[in-house]
């Protein structure tokens, strides 16, 4: 058995603060919000709040645009309350782990404002300046927000960088000055006593300094080649580890945007010298098209099974895998690979909860997946507040390369909104979720979808993710056992096998809503069910009925 560590035992909680909990009316969820929640998360059984970014910033990406590292956002509250929403979680024996946004600043963090200022700013070289070419951008880049990835700044008549909105320029990882306030900043945070990062879009830090062309996908060049996994991205993140991560006990997980299982090697490497795990991508790439992550097309049982299980297998004893289903840039994970309709939303949302909790990872829960959160359908576009939602439905639409029509089915689909409706607590009026006007509409299902129904009822998906989590408590092999795919072309079933010593695991999952034959090897008869999702329901041990879960446990 591999080195055992908190982190791998743990399970961690993503909370999406602005839609979490509004505790002043103003529609805004806030840090004294969460404070009010975290008994629920206490009973739930979480280990670790991962808390999106709460730090100071003019929102033009909720956050992920910060212009002041080491305040909070006024919306939020202040870093008193901050302070206690630390303290109320440890003494509930719940760690923080604070996401990490330094791939880029907002356009009004003071390094930016100096830096535009003139060539010669002491902050100049923080920031991506490039002259433009023959009156136009350095080279052809997208930016992941749509548009060129270079704006012109008239004051000094050049081009900065920005990989996602014009106003979120990105910093300079070249420049040792950077990246020493960087560190200085994430030792302030570990010396207050959080206890881990989050990194967004790490994987992005270090930019090929040639800048080439990149082929061109849609109106744009492709920057990806030459910005993810960049030449020195590892250099950078040894250096962070030995400056700063090494110094405490942390979480640390990278978002590491177009990862390949070879790189997560070098990540998440299990001598520690980097980070402790990653966020891969594969899994939620794969019905990508022409357009990206624009489509509605469902991904293929097969296709997930083989993604899934090449992460368990390559990373066996090498790195440890994040396990996740959604998070606040994705859509719902019941509607996307499971099934949101009335009749199957339950026992589906039960049965994607087992697949994954019992793999061999560090699970990942979103605000609102412990109750079968759907994703939204709102018929206009204004009640979309999403920056990449509006910005591509602006860009396809007006080059004619999606109808309307098309571009509001992808929405429902896609859009990062489906998971920014607020929390669901009960079926008042806003879901419980403000007294005020909520910042984005609630999902009109908070009637029948709600935590208040949900936490005493043992039949919930709330009492089931509980299951889950205490089950992880209780059985090592469900952290640390081997992982081995089984009946891998089946089109319908999901089966796997966890093994530790004497002990073993058998997960079958039905993704359809048929019922499907499938009878286990005989060694599995006088096995025990740790946990399924059609429990008092007669059924036949051969047969796994519409999005049946069962998990069986044998000792030998
Ligand atoms: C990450 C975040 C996303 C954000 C982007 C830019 O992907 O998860 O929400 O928009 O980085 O910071
Ligand atoms: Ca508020």
């Amino acid at each position: 058995m591999e080195a055992r560590n908190w982190w791998k035992e743990a399970v961690v909680y993503q909370i999406y603060p602005r839609s979490f909990m509004d505790s002043n009316g103003d529609g805004i969820g806030d840090l004294k919000g969460i404070i009010s929640k975290l008994d629920y998360l206490k009973d739930l059984g979480v280990d670790v709040i991962w808390l999106s970014p709460v730090y100071q910033s003019p929102n033009d990406d909720n956050g992920y645009d910060i212009s002041d590292y080491y305040s909070i956002m006024g919306e939020f509250g202040t870093m008193e309350d901050f302070d206690a929403l630390l303290d109320g979680a440890h003494k509930r024996g719940i760690k923080i782990v604070m996401d990490l946004v330094v791939n880029h600043t907002s356009d009004r963090h003071k390094w930016f404002i100096e830096s535009r200022k003139s060539k010669d700013n002491p902050y100049r070289d923080y920031y991506i300046w490039r002259e433009g070419k023959d009156g136009k951008e350095p080279n052809n880049w997208g930016s992941r927000f749509r548009g060129s990835a270079w704006e012109y700044d008239e004051e000094t008549d050049m081009y900065y960088l920005h990989s996602y909105s014009k106003k979120q320029p990105d910093l300079n990882w070249e420049n040792v000055k950077v990246r020493e306030d960087i560190y200085q900043m994430m030792d302030w945070w570990c010396q207050k006593g959080i206890d881990g990062f989050r990194m967004d879009v790490i994987s992005m830090i270090s930019k090929d300094q040639s800048f080439p062309d990149g082929e061109v996908k849609g109106l744009y060049g492709d920057f990806s080649p030459y910005i993810m996994n960049g030449p020195k991205v590892h250099d950078y993140l040894k250096e962070m580890n030995h400056k700063v991560l090494s110094r405490y006990d942390l979480m640390t997980v990278g978002e590491t945007i177009g990862v390949t299982t070879g790189e997560a090697k070098k990540y998440a490497s299990c001598k520690g010298d980097e980070l402790n795990m990653i966020f891969q991508f594969e899994h939620v790439w794969l019905s990508e098209g022409k357009l990206g992550k624009w489509t509605d097309k469902k991904v293929d049982l097969i296709e997930l099974k083989n993604v899934m299980s090449k992460w368990q297998t390559e990373l066996k004893g090498k790195a440890w895998n994040s396990l996740y289903w959604d998070n606040h840039d994705q859509p719902r994970a019941v509607s996307r690979f499971g099934n949101d309709s009335t009749k199957y939303r339950n026992l589906s949302a039960k049965m994607l909860a087992t697949c994954l909790h019992m793999m061999k990872g560090t699970p990942y829960i979103y605000q609102g997946e412990e109750l079968g959160m759907t994703n939204v359908r709102f018929e206009k576009l204004e009640d979309y507040k999403d920056i990449d939602t509006l910005n591509t439905y602006e860009e396809y639409v007006s080059n004619g390369l999606v109808t309307k029509e098309e571009m509001m089915r992808y929405i429902h689909c896609k859009s990062r909104d489906n998971a920014r409706t607020p929390m669901q607590w009960n079926d008042n009026s806003n879901a419980g979720f403000t007294a005020g006007i909520p910042w984005i509409k609630i999902n009109p299902n908070y009637i029948d979808i709600n935590a208040e129904a949900q936490v005493n009822d043992p039949d919930s998906v709330y009492s089931y993710y509980k299951k889950l989590i205490s089950l992880r408590k209780q059985y090592d092999i469900i952290v640390y056992g081997n992982y081995q795919l089984l009946e891998k072309d089946h089109e319908k079933l999901f089966i796997y096998s966890r093994t530790l010593g004497n002990e073993k695991l058998l997960i079958l999952c039905n993704f359809t809503e048929d019922i499907v034959d499938y009878g286990p090897e005989k060694e599995w008869e006088s096995a025990t069910v740790l946990i399924d999702n059609y429990s008092g329901v007669e059924r036949k041990s051969n047969q796994l009925l519409p999005y049946e879960a069962r998990v069986l446990y044998s000792y030998s």
